[in-house]
């Protein structure tokens, strides 16, 4: 099977290690094993634990932490996956077949609405509208929602605009999935990475074909674990977990130990704390940049995660632009073009001031030569 190319995967695939600075991530800097374990004993203990392969759908203890988070959710409601992308792939591969339509949420993350393509699915899509603050054009989901929808994806909070639906919205699409009989696929990364303090509701529970992935990458800044999941029925569930015998088949047994580490309720308690005390510390940075450009860039803020989905002004195009950053700054940003919408770029503010401070000076820079080579301003 031919897949298309995850655009904005392979671009920070191929860079995010290469660049000298990297501002095209989306979750906060992250935490170190030890901050994780609380000192070099429990670190020296971690080496003592033997290489076995983890149970596959993940240790019976670390599902029963993830289930504790869903009310009315079991140990067998709870998939351990390979992160948050091993999850949506399980997913799309299990319910999509070559001619159902799937209804996606865009801008998002485009990984679920490259896979169902993949898949053979027809693919339409409803709307965040940035003249709205990012809320969804519901007339739009209404119309594209049709008894033949399989699948509604949902990204939320948002990549790449860090929108939160409101309770209404959340109620609204629940009841279209629910009069489509549609299952409904929630990926929900970015829960407890709100600027606000505030928890965003999950979807879970509000109806009973709905599919909740989330992972340890985003909120919790532990990218490297690779740990994500599916909250789902059980007979889903179990289907699920005999695909992932054709994937990984189970995640490390270091990173579920460590998972269960940072999901014990205190544990998860301080980092969430930890994440929001970074985009409280830097999102002034970012304000303030902005500001000092006028006109040329606008932001409807972010309401979560370490990104700003800015809209610039310069005329010139966002691969383009992001390319020269590449070669002349070393520096790595994520152009709109990746989320099909130019005249964007998505930037992370989840990184150490001094850090985001020298990469936007970079980009300046970039910006300079652009105008005078291309005369690019719009
Ligand atoms: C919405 C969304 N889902 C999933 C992923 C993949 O996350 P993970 O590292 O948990 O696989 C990302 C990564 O950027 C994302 O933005």
């Amino acid at each position: 099977m031919k897949i298309e190319t995850f655009e904005m995967e392979r671009w920070q695939s191929q860079w995010e290690n290469v660049v000298e600075y990297n501002l095209a991530e989306s979750g906060v800097d992250p935490l170190t094993v030890e901050e994780l374990l609380g000192g070099p004993e429990a670190v020296q203990e971690l080496g003592r634990r033997q290489m076995l392969y983890n149970q596959g759908n993940g240790t019976p203890e670390l599902r029963d932490r993830i289930a504790g988070i869903y009310p009315g959710a079991k140990r067998e409601n709870v998939l351990v996956t390979h992160g948050t992308c091993e999850a949506n792939y399980l997913a799309t591969w299990r319910l999509v077949e070559p001619g159902d339509e799937v209804v996606v949420m865009l801008p998002n993350y485009m990984q679920i609405p490259g896979l169902a393509r993949g898949f053979g699915a027809r693919v339409t899509a409803f709307h965040l509208r940035e003249d709205r603050d990012w809320a969804p054009d519901l007339d739009e989901l209404n119309r594209a929602v049709t008894p033949r929808t399989k699948l509604i994806a949902v990204c939320n909070p948002n990549n790449p605009t860090g929108g939160v639906l409101s309770e209404s919205a959340m109620s609204e699409i629940v009841s279209v999935a629910e009069r489509a009989g549609a299952w409904l696929l929630a990926d929900e990364v970015y829960q407890g990475a709100e600027r606000s303090g505030e928890t965003t509701p999950s979807f879970w529970g509000r109806y009973e074909k709905v599919i909740v992935n989330n992972g340890l990458s985003k909120a919790y800044g532990l990218p490297g674990l690779r740990i994500g999941w599916t909250v789902a029925p059980p007979d889903l569930i179990f289907e699920l977990w005999s695909y992932k015998d054709y994937t990984t088949i189970a995640s490390s047994v270091l990173s579920d130990l460590l998972a269960r580490r940072a999901l014990e309720p205190a544990m998860r308690a301080r980092i969430f704390d930890r994440t929001r005390s970074i985009l409280r510390r830097n999102y002034p940075l970012l304000e303030d940049w902005i500001k000092g450009h006028g006109a040329d860039f606008s932001l409807v803020p972010p309401a979560a995660g370490a990104i700003a989905y800015l809209r610039y002004r310069h005329n010139v195009n966002s691969s383009e632009l992001m390319k020269r950053c590449i070669s002349e700054e070393s520096l790595l940003i994520v152009p709109g073009d990746h989320f099909g919408m130019d005249g964007f770029i998505r930037l992370n503010y989840g990184v150490p001031p001094d850090h985001m401070h020298a990469g936007l000076d970079r980009l300046d820079r970039v910006l300079r030569t652009v105008e005078k080579v291309l005369g690019a301003r719009g």
